[in-house]
């Protein structure tokens, strides 16, 4: 009988599900229990593939604009990732039910964002043109009040209207390194700036780009499970890779895996993005176990415990859900 080649796999800890993507799913599953299907949702309620069929299969009807709903007494669930202050609005004159399953982490940087307009600052947002979270962020003000800076080079280049009045906040998602860096170059330039106290990016971002930078170094082959749409899974195989990982990439799911790439690997690292269901990880766990004879050791570098209220429309729900 063929021995199978040995694999040690370092499984990153923190990985998977943040406390926003887990409250935000909570709030479709529990308004299918609480209302019946459908349920209708603003854009992918998380950026994961998986989570997004199992929703539509449970009663979900996934729409990218209102607009695209008919008038209806069901629910409407806006995603995770927030919406520009148009779309509640745009919802009350349908007088629409909604639900918002904005992650508080990105409500605080609306608010955030609001207060430094209110203090008469010119925002700048860092961050990546398009993703609906700065969609939803650059929503929150005026046209014009917010401009968009995604790389030290645009840092460089920007001319506010008054360097002594201006503010930055930031996507929750990017990665920590770049980040820094293109608050510096802000910095360096305008002294005065204001801004938090680091980055807006949260806990969960941080914690998994952490456990990548300390299992890349060792492995051979990283795999970060999650879907090409998700930004915080993207940026954790950026940071793989700048960590010394060359090869690192992102699945779906165990299906998705080209074998040809892992050939004479000896350590793997394995993470998921803050979309990313551990039954996926347990999917590749088991794929590569199937090929190999694998030991699993948790590289754990951060302990979280964080977990956001639902809306009070639905509380009751999750008591009976529990
Ligand atoms: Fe919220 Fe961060 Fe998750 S902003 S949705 S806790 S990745």
């Amino acid at each position: 009988m063929q021995t199978r080649p040995h694999l040690d796999i370092l499984l990153c800890a923190p990985r998977g599900f943040c406390a926003g993507v887990d409250r935000a799913i909570q709030i479709v599953e529990l308004a299918l229990e609480k209302y019946g299907a459908p349920v209708y949702v603003r854009h992918a309620i998380v950026h994961n593939k998986y989570v997004v069929d199992g929703l539509r299969d449970k009663g979900a009807i996934f729409v990218e604009e209102l607009d695209e709903i008919p008038d209806t007494e069901a629910p409407v669930v806006f995603s995770a990732h927030g919406v520009p202050k148009s779309v509640p609005a745009d919802a009350k004159t349908r007088n629409m039910f909604f639900l918002d399953a904005t992650c508080p982490l990105v409500s605080k940087v609306h608010v955030e964002a609001q207060r430094h307009f209110a203090e008469g600052h010119e925002i700048v947002l860092i961050g990546h043109k398009g993703h609906p979270e700065v969609v939803g962020t650059m929503g929150q003000l005026p046209p014009g009040a917010i401009s968009l800076v995604e790389t030290v080079a645009d840092a460089m280049a920007f001319s506010p209207k008054n360097p002594d009045t201006l503010a930055f906040v930031t996507q929750t998602t990017l990665s920590v390194d770049d980040t820094r860096e293109i608050v510096t170059a802000l910095q360096s330039r305008f002294p005065a700036i204001n801004g938090p106290h680091k980055e807006d990016i949260c806990y969960a971002t941080t914690n998994r780009q952490e456990a990548i930078k300390s299992v890349a170094p060792e492995v051979d082959a990283m795999i970060v499970v999650g879907s090409p749409n998700s930004s915080n899974s993207l940026r954790l195989v950026e940071v793989a890779e700048r960590s010394g990982c060359k090869r690192a990439m992102l699945v779906d799911r165990a299906s998705d895996i080209d074998w040809s790439r892992f050939e004479g690997i000896k350590r793997l690292g394995v993470s998921a993005g803050a979309s990313a269901p551990e039954q996926l990880v347990d999917e590749v766990i088991e794929a590569f176990a199937q090929r190999y004879d694998i030991k699993v050791e948790a590289r754990v570098t951060a302990r979280e415990n964080i977990a956001f209220n639902i809306p009070r429309e639905l509380r009751s729900m999750e008591v009976q859900s529990a």
